[in-house]
């Protein structure tokens, strides 16, 4: 029997990690787990979004995965030490590939990040960077806007523009090189915050940071079957499948709700 890389985020974001996944593994099963009747996480407190990032682990465990994934930086800055403690799998974060990635990439070592509230409060990004080079500087800013600009799918509008500059501008005065996209939606308005950074600044997908480090979890197989995509949520699917196709550049296929009560506590 296959079993499939699960992955969760808060909401509809994490699907720019799956998209990223799904780029890097054709052959590989992926369950996406989106908790929509909690969204947003990015303002919660550290024991709320543990509480919640357990509960989602639990309902992926429970469908069998081998890999969990967890796409939500949120959860990722907070939560992995007590998914640990759930199971024997692998369980990977965004935090640890971004800050890699962020640290081979930076020439200077000064390093932006930026993020919800609850991933700059949790100096996440700021450990996992000093830890590996503790000359790096690190500069980070919550931009809890650019969640709801992207869910609107508004990132060419010129508001956009206007609340990137604004957030960004007092990072910039530090002279950083790198900027980590250390939340699920900002590489969906890349673009805009290049154009507002400039050229000089390099900018760390952590979706694409993630893809890179699975790549020495899975084992290569002669597999060429095409692999199975399921998509669950926890509430508003149809929002969920029109931002998906937003980001995606296609629709969802095999979506569907899951009540919290019914399985998500079946041991
Ligand atoms: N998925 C969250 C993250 O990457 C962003 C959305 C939220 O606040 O839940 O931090």
């Amino acid at each position: 029997m296959r079993h499939a890389i699960g992955i969760f985020d808060s909401g509809v974001g994490g699907l720019t990690v799956y998209k990223s996944i799904r780029e890097a593994f054709p052959h590989e099963d992926l369950i996406y787990f989106g908790d929509t009747a909690r969204v947003p996480y990015g303002p919660k407190s550290a024991d709320t979004i543990i509480d919640y990032s357990v509960q989602n682990a639990r309902f992926l465990l429970q469908l069998g995965v081998k890999i969990l994934v967890v796409a939500c930086n949120t959860s990722s800055a907070v939560a992995i030490p007590s998914l640990k403690r759930l199971t024997n799998i692998p369980i990977i974060g965004v935090i640890e590939p971004g800050s890699k990635v962020a640290l081979s990439t930076t020439k200077n070592k000064k390093i932006g990040v930026i993020g919800t509230e609850g991933t700059v409060k949790s100096q996440a990004y700021l450990k996992a960077i000093k830890a590996r080079e503790p000359e790096a500087e690190i500069f980070s800013a919550a931009c809890p806007l650019f969640v709801p600009i992207a869910e609107e799918g508004w990132q060419d509008k010129p508001i956009a523009e206007s609340i990137v500059r604004e957030y960004l501008s007092p990072l910039m005065e530090n002279e950083i090189d790198t900027l980590v996209l250390g939340c699920t939606h900002y590489p969906l308005l890349k673009d805009v915050i290049q154009k507002v950074v400039g050229e000089s600044v390099t900018l760390v997908d952590s979706a694409d940071a993630i893809a890179l480090y699975l790549n020495n979890l899975i084992e290569a197989n002669d597999d060429t079957s095409i692999g199975t995509d399921t998509f669950y949520v926890s509430d508003n699917e149809e929002k969920f499948a029109t931002i998906a196709e937003n980001i995606l550049g296609k629709p969802l296929e095999n979506l569907k709700r899951v009540s919290l009560f019914e399985s998500w506590f079946i041991e």
